[in-house]
């Protein structure tokens, strides 16, 4: 009898949900929880990616996680596979991610990216589950007062997908309110940038990148001409934007440190829940560094010009890391080389991306 309970407790506390597991964060950290010794249990409903990632994960670990297809709206589809499997802990990364489609479409990103986590709480509330980490962004910070930025810093989302992540954050924090049982940690990413190191699995964006690695890589790769440099007349060292950019093997682990650190009940006596952490460098580069150091990792030429600025973006935005590493103990280990030469890597063996 003993056996079979402290059995049933080693297999629950390894696997672990993961949404949005096919995409492009979510597939990093499937590869990081296997690495791990974590059994990862996938819901997507391949709105941004594709199946073909699973084949990857396989080629790159050994292992196939089981793969469910679904909205994560649908209550009773989720619920089914709390019942299949005894989930540990739930890693929510499904969510809209595009800001100038949010712009565009508000109530498909209000509703898809909060009726999502709604409807998630629920169906873990209703199985016991309440041990979850929710991928976040520092674009809740908008126009912060100081940098680095700290975790403490007034929110001041400046479009619907940021305001969506922001609006999350706050239900996330009234379900603690209401039951103090549950352990969140909030993670805000910065620029996540890169690739696996085995050159299998990538970013691949549909349609025309929106962000500024996947459209350099892409020029890299001779999908497109040139890079538009959004603006050089910022108060910055050479005038382009400078951003926190962190490679997705180190978000990646970034959760895996988080998890670890949510079964520990000490952590969760004294401090406030939910936990916020940024997740980045602590270090800032230009755009036209990133240019510069993907044309060395890529010996490649990337042809630029300067353009004016993009509406609403801000000169420069890096994380204070204090509390990620003094919280979760985890920092940021890859360079700024790594993350380019790791993005080229999967963009040259996989020049339209995935299959
Ligand atoms: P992604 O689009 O590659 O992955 C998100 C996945 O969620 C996709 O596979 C998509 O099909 C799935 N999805 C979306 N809505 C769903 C729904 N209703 N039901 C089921 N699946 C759904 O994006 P990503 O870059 O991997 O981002 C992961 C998370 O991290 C997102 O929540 C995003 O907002 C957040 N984030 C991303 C960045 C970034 O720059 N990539 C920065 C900060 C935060
Ligand atoms: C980086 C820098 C641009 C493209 C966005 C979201 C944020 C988060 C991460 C999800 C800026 C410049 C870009 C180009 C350029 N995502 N640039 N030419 O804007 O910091 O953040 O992605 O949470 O919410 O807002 O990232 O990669 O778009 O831009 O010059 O073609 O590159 O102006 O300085 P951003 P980005």
């Amino acid at each position: 009898m003993m056996k079979s309970i402290k059995n049933k407790k080693t297999i629950s506390e390894s696997t672990i949900l993961v949404t949005g597991g096919t995409g492009y964060i979510g597939s990093h950290t499937v590869v990081a929880l296997i690495a791990a010794g974590f059994n990862p249990v996938i819901v997507d409903n391949l709105s941004n990616s594709k199946a073909s990632v699973l084949d990857r994960i396989k080629k790159i670990t050994g292992k196939r996680p089981p793969f469910y297809k679904l909205d994560m709206r649908n209550r009773a589809a989720l619920n089914k596979v709390f019942q299949k499997h005894q989930i540990a802990s739930v890693i929510h990364f499904a969510g809209l991610k595009a800001v100038g489609e949010s712009v565009a479409e508000p109530l498909r990103y209000y509703e898809n990216n909060i009726q999502s986590t709604i409807t998630l709480c629920n169906v873990m509330a209703k199985h016991g589950v309440k041990k979850i980490i929710f991928s976040s962004s520092a674009s809740v910070y908008g126009q912060a007062s100081g940098i680095p930025i700290r975790e403490d810093s007034a929110p001041a989302p400046t479009n619907p997908y940021a305001r969506s992540k922001w609006i999350i954050e706050q239900i996330l924090q009234d379900v603690y309110i209401a039951d103090p049982g549950w352990r969140m940690v909030l993670l805000r990413y910065f620029n996540p940038v890169g690739a696996h190191e085995s050159g299998q699995m990538g970013e691949d964006p549909r349609g025309i990148p929106n962000n500024l690695m996947p459209y350099i890589s892409q020029v890299a790769v001779g999908r497109r001409n040139k890079i538009n440099v959004f603006g050089n007349d910022y108060p910055t060292s050479d005038g382009t934007g400078v951003r926190d950019y962190i490679h997705v093997m180190d978000l990646a682990e970034g959760h895996i440190a988080a998890l670890k650190k949510m079964e520990k009940k000490t952590l969760w006596k004294s401090k406030q829940n939910p936990i916020i952490i940024n997740l980045g460098t602590g270090r800032g580069y230009t755009v036209m560094e990133i240019i510069q150091a993907f044309s060395k990792a890529s010996g490649k030429k990337i042809p630029y010009r300067i353009t004016k600025r993009r509406p609403g973006d801000i000169a420069a935005c890096y994380a204070d890391i204090t509390l990620a590493g003094k919280l979760l103990g985890w920092k940021a280990k890859r360079s700024l080389l790594d993350m380019c030469a790791d993005a080229w890597r999967w963009q040259s063996r996989n020049p339209q991306g995935y299959p």
